[in-house]
């Protein structure tokens, strides 16, 4: 039998709350799977962390992870301390200095959630979008002079390296070529900046060669959003830069109805460093200690784990459970149900004991 060692990092907010949900889950899966087991860490960083040490994490903090198959990641933020401290103290360097530069978010209309588009159900949005996540706009590149003077000036430099677009264009038409439609759209902004983007737009070309298989075409970022809402049935696989995934993906998880169910997976596609999978929500303190966090993004980025891990068959068979649960209209508030995160836990972990293919 096959473990894995899992770096569970709870954090802020909710982030507890859905990671202690994942957990209880992946334990029922491995008890009924049989094939693996999860050896589960927990690391307490986070804001609490911070107010105690002044620092989000210990210095040697990716010394600790480089040892673990996975991270396990609740969220960041907190209402006292700023969020770019807490960002860039804690998510952004696991991400950046773990080189998981694929950032991959799928989003589906799971059954028994209302999506806002009118004639727009299950089936009809199944996307993943594949997010930049090393560079780009994130690079951290910039600076500010003459502080607080009226003459002040900041940059934020956005960096593009061909290394850094071929890798990421690579990855995308691969994944785009192993689902069923092979559809990539590959967004820029490429008629305004015309460095960067023009650059990936020549990158896209050159790598769609070696995926002959694979139908790709161009979006810019505006006209994006607008097929994203009136032609979701036109797209499938998504590739775009850091900054504008990120915003896309915002819009992706209110399409299919609810942030409270999108998940992410920070991937090193070669695997050098442990891979990391969150739920995107963030750590929502407005509801945090009351138990109604929807575990469902958790539970969803769980499953990416699994199959980064290797651990396919329970990847499906996690994914048909929170189905289930979430067509028996077992939900949360925030997707208008009245569970609370431990009844749509037990929901699925009853889903997965009676699921017997
Ligand atoms: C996300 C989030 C983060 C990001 C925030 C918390 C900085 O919005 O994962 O999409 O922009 O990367
Ligand atoms: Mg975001």
């Amino acid at each position: 039998m096959q473990t894995y060692r899992i770096a569970a990092i709870p954090a802020d907010g909710i982030g507890p709350e859905v990671i202690d949900a994942g957990l209880q889950v992946l334990d029922a899966l491995s008890a009924r799977d049989g094939g693996f087991a999860l050896d589960v860490k927990q690391y307490d960083w986070g804001s609490d962390h911070f107010r105690r040490h002044g620092v989000m994490m210990p210095e040697d903090g990716l010394a600790q992870l480089t040892t673990q198959d996975a991270i396990f990641f609740g969220a960041v933020g907190a209402p006292d301390v700023p969020d770019h401290v807490t960002l860039w103290g804690l998510r952004l360097p696991i991400c950046q200095g773990f080189d998981q530069y694929a950032n991959v978010r799928p989003t589906r209309i799971l059954p028994g959630i209302a999506a806002p588009l009118k004639g727009v159900g299950p089936g009809d949005l199944d996307w993943v979008i594949v997010r930049e996540n090393s560079e780009g706009e994130y690079a951290g590149h910039g600076g500010r002079a003459h502080r607080g003077h009226s003459g002040e000036v900041a940059t934020e430099v956005a960096i593009f390296t061909r290394a850094g677009v071929t890798r990421i264009m690579r990855y995308a038409f691969a994944l785009a070529q192993a689902r069923p439609r092979k559809l990539l759209t590959v967004v820029t902004k490429s008629n305004a900046q015309r460095f960067g983007m023009v650059m990936w737009d020549e990158i896209a070309a050159e790598v769609a060669t070696g995926f002959p298989d694979v139908t790709w075409d161009r979006m810019l970022v505006d006209a994006m959003t607008v097929r994203m809402v009136r032609a979701p049935q036109s797209l499938d696989t998504i590739v775009a830069t850091n900054l504008q995934a990120d915003i896309l993906s915002d819009l992706a998880g209110a399409l299919a109805g609810s942030l409270g169910v999108a998940p992410t997976a920070n991937i090193d596609p070669e695997r050098r460093f442990p891979s990391m999978f969150e739920p995107i929500h963030g750590s929502a303190f407005d509801i945090a200690g009351q138990g109604i966090a929807n575990p469902v993004a958790t539970f969803w980025t769980a499953c990416q784990m699994l199959e980064h891990l290797g651990q396919s068959a329970a990847a499906a068979r996690l994914m048909r459970a929170v189905e289930a649960v979430c067509a028996a209209g077992i939900s949360t508030p925030d997707v208008g149900g009245r569970a609370s995160t431990q009844e749509v836990t037990d929901a699925v972990i009853e889903a997965l004991r009676g699921d017997n293919r």
